[in-house]
Formats: structure tokens, C-alpha cells, sequence
């Protein structure tokens, strides 16, 4: 780690966060070597618990800088941007999509391609707007090569992120874009379609089901379903202002 580094992030108390291999594990001393990939690639936050209790006290500068170096799963091996969420860090309404595409990679913005567009109309028809009481996430923050779905370990490296985000939103709602988003926050296996049409309870604040706008592109009958969900989440919304 340089020494600029070092600096940064002890001045944002992060210093302790990330340690040499050779420094971690002094009874192996003899026999360890600090590597390049050691300097390069920091043992993970997210892997320990510790580290995992520091996340759950940071701040948002603290939160985003930690993302944009994690090295949590190998995602981060082909990622070209992290992306870690935008809009109103206090926002009332908390969206969560799967991971990020390759639109969404090359910007570091999530929802930025088509699927994105479609989640813009989706929130003008309930009279939201991205950015104004709208928060936008994923469940990982780093993009899946060709779009797959990520993995369940994938996901568990990267929820601490999304813990600490929501705890540091406190949204009054959150909408589960699609299968992996809902399965992820829920901790199921059900099927989309048992899901929807449900409010659930995701440590205190609700939360809805509706279909991935990237599904609704390839599968525009089901547009009214997700239509009739928005409808169930902005009268839900009402009964909680
Ligand atoms: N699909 C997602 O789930 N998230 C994005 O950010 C973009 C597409």
C-alpha cells in the first residue's frame, strides 16, 4: 500500500481495515513473503468478521470509498467500474435491481441501459423520480461477466454494502427488482411470481416484489403486472406517510 493511500485512509479511519498478509499472521512470519498481489489486492473486508463490524459503522464516504476497492470475489477481477448506488442518500423509497450490465460497468451508475430507462418510466408512473426521495442499488455492486446471474457467495461478500447502505437510507419502502434482488433480501428460493403482490418485512421496513425491468423488456405482457405492483407500493407508501 502507498503511502498516499495509507494516508487516505487514515484520515477517512480506515487505516486498520486492510493489513499485509505478512502483518496479519506474525506466527507464520518465517514463511511468509508480502507479494505484489498482497499490495494489490488487500485481504477483504467482507470476509472477516471484523472488518464486516467496521462496515456496519461507517459513513457514506467511508461506505463508498470501501466498495471501490473491494476485492471481496473475484467479480472484482473483471470489473471495470464498481458501482455502488446513487440518488437521495435519504431517500423514502429504496430500489434494488440484481448487478450491474455492461452499460452500467463502463459509467459506474446502475441502471444507466435500457433496463434502466424502462425503471425511469416505471418510477415517472408512480410519480417518482430517479434521485428525488429514490435511492437505486444492487445486490452486487461489481458487474457479472455476460450478464449472469451472480452467484449466492458472490452475493453474501457484498451484502455487508447493502446492509449498511439501507441502514444509512432508512427508507420507508424498499421494491425488490426481480428474482435475485428478492431471493437475496428475503433469504428464499421462491419463484417471482409467489412473491409478488406481498408486503414482507426486511428488518423493520417493507418491502415489495415486482419484476426486473430487464425482464419486462423480453416480456412486455407481464408490464401489467409490474404496473399493478407500483400501484400496490405507492398505496403502501401513502398508508406510511
Ligand atoms: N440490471 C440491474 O439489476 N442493475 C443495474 O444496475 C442494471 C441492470
Amino acid at each position: 500500500m502507498n503511502t498516499r493511500r495509507r494516508q487516505i485512509l487514515k484520515e477517512l479511519d480506515l487505516a486498520p481495515l486492510w493489513h499485509l498478509k505478512s502483518e496479519t499472521s506474525k506466527q507464520n512470519k518465517s514463511t511468509q513473503q508480502t507479494t505484489a498481489r498482497d499490495l494489490m489486492f488487500p485481504p477483504d473486508p467482507a470476509k472477516d468478521s471484523k472488518p464486516c463490524e467496521e462496515i456496519q459503522q461507517m459513513n457514506w464516504d467511508q461506505l463508498k470509498l470501501t466498495v471501490s476497492h473491494c476485492t471481496a470475489c473475484l467479480l472484482s477481477q473483471t470489473r471495470t467500474h464498481t458501482v455502488f448506488g446513487v440518488g437521495d442518500e435519504n431517500a423514502d423509497w429504496l430500489f434494488v435491481g440484481e448487478g450491474p450490465g455492461a452499460r452500467e460497468d463502463a459509467t459506474g451508475e446502475p441502471f444507466v441501459g435500457q433496463a434502466g430507462k424502462l425503471l425511469d418510466q416505471m418510477l415517472a408512473a408512480i410519480g417518482l423520480e430517479r434521485g428525488h426521495h429514490v435511492y437505486i442499488t444492487n445486490i452486487v455492486k461489481c458487474r457479472p461477466p455476460n450478464n449472469r446471474n451472480p452467484s449466492s457467495n458472490e452475493a453474501h461478500q457484498c451484502e455487508p454494502y447493502l446492509t449498511r447502505q439501507i441502514e444509512l437510507i432508512k427508507p420507508k419502502l424498499i421494491i425488490a427488482l426481480g428474482k435475485v434482488a428478492a431471493q437475496n433480501l428475503l433469504g428464499c428460493e421462491d419463484s417471482i411470481s409467489s412473491l409478488r403482490g406481498k408486503l414482507y418485512d426486511y428488518s423493520g421496513i417493507p418491502l415489495i416484489v415486482t419484476y426486473h425491468p430487464a425482464y419486462l423488456l423480453r416480456a412486455l405482457p407481464e408490464k401489467a403486472k409490474a404496473w399493478k405492483d407500483l400501484c400496490f407500493a405507492r398505496s403502501t407508501m401513502q398508508s406510511l406517510l
